[in-house]
């Protein structure tokens, strides 16, 4: 049996007939403003376990603020995100929904002055208080999953960017979260590292493992995704699997993007 397929809205009657299968993720009217900036106009969304979401769209569109308001780092101005019924606007349970949720930037941001290990360790250490023994076994495991148990000991700037990419996703498996989120994880990479990036990734989604990934890589979404979000302006213009997201899209909106990124 392949994994949950089920769209947004459309899908509750699905949803309701597939018992086993539990939103991980439900938005309801999100908004988001910076200042006067409407960022995030009405987000509704449901995502279900073991799903993965491939979200694109045109720069400034809201992409990164909608990863960053679903594990709480930013706070939404009206309706919610229960993520693993937890509400983001329940503070209390701030750190709780943060280890539910892995994150993976652009950026990396490793910590440059610890080993490769120390990185992958440390929040399991400091957060989850895993007795030490157990977190570097944990972290050696999944440095191995993420194919760079070599550069255990190694500090972060020695790496190429592919190799401290699989490091940030190792980091944030240790937490052991319910969902992982990824924010462009391969726009700052030479060409040659990005496979080895999306390879680790298609892994995880292999095994299960529930995902939003924003990211232009089309060919990653075309076989991956089980869902491409489009957004544009603060909403969400079209959310369907990836073969009619790519033969017929509903949006002229997104066949204009389409092109413009497939041209490049
Ligand atoms: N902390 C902030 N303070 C003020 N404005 C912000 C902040 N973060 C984002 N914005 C603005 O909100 C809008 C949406 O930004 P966001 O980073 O979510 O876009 P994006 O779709 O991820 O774009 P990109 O593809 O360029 O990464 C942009 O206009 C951005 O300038
Ligand atoms: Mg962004």
């Amino acid at each position: 049996m392949g994994k949950p397929n089920l769209g947004t809205n459309a899908s509750s009657q699905a949803a309701n007939e597939a018992t086993t299968v539990d939103p991980i993720v439900v938005m309801q009217g999100v908004h988001k403003h910076f200042g006067k900036l409407h960022v995030l106009r009405g987000i509704d969304t449901n995502i279900m376990l073991g799903q993965v979401v491939v979200v694109c769209g045109p720069s400034g569109c809201g992409k990164s603020t909608m990863l960053r308001c679903i594990n709480g780092l930013e706070p939404i101005d009206s309706g919610d995100i229960v993520v693993d019924g937890i509400t983001v606007k329940n503070k209390k349970r701030l750190i709780e929904l943060r280890t539910e949720t892995g994150m993976v930037f652009q950026q990396f941001n490793l910590f440059p002055h610890k080993t490769v290990l120390e990185n992958v360790v440390m929040a399991p250490i400091d957060v989850r208080k895993i007795p030490k023994k157990e977190a570097y076994d944990l972290g050696r495991k999944l440095l191995s999953r993420v194919g760079i148990l070599e550069k255990e000991d190694d500090m972060p700037a020695s790496l190429s960017g592919g190799q401290q990419q699989r490091v940030a996703i190792a980091r944030g498996l240790a937490m052991n979260p319910k969902l992982m989120m990824f924010d462009e994880p391969t726009s700052a990479l030479d060409p040659e590292m990005i496979k080895e990036v999306l390879d680790v990734m298609r892994d995880l989604a292999r095994e299960g493992m529930t995902m939003i990934v924003v990211t232009h890589e089309m060919g990653f979404a075309r076989e991956v995704a089980d869902r491409i979000m489009m957004m544009d302006e603060g909403i969400i213009i079209e959310d369907r699997p990836p073969k009619d997201f790519f033969d017929c899209p509903e949006h002229d909106r997104t066949c204009q993007f389409l092109s413009q990124i497939i041209s490049h």
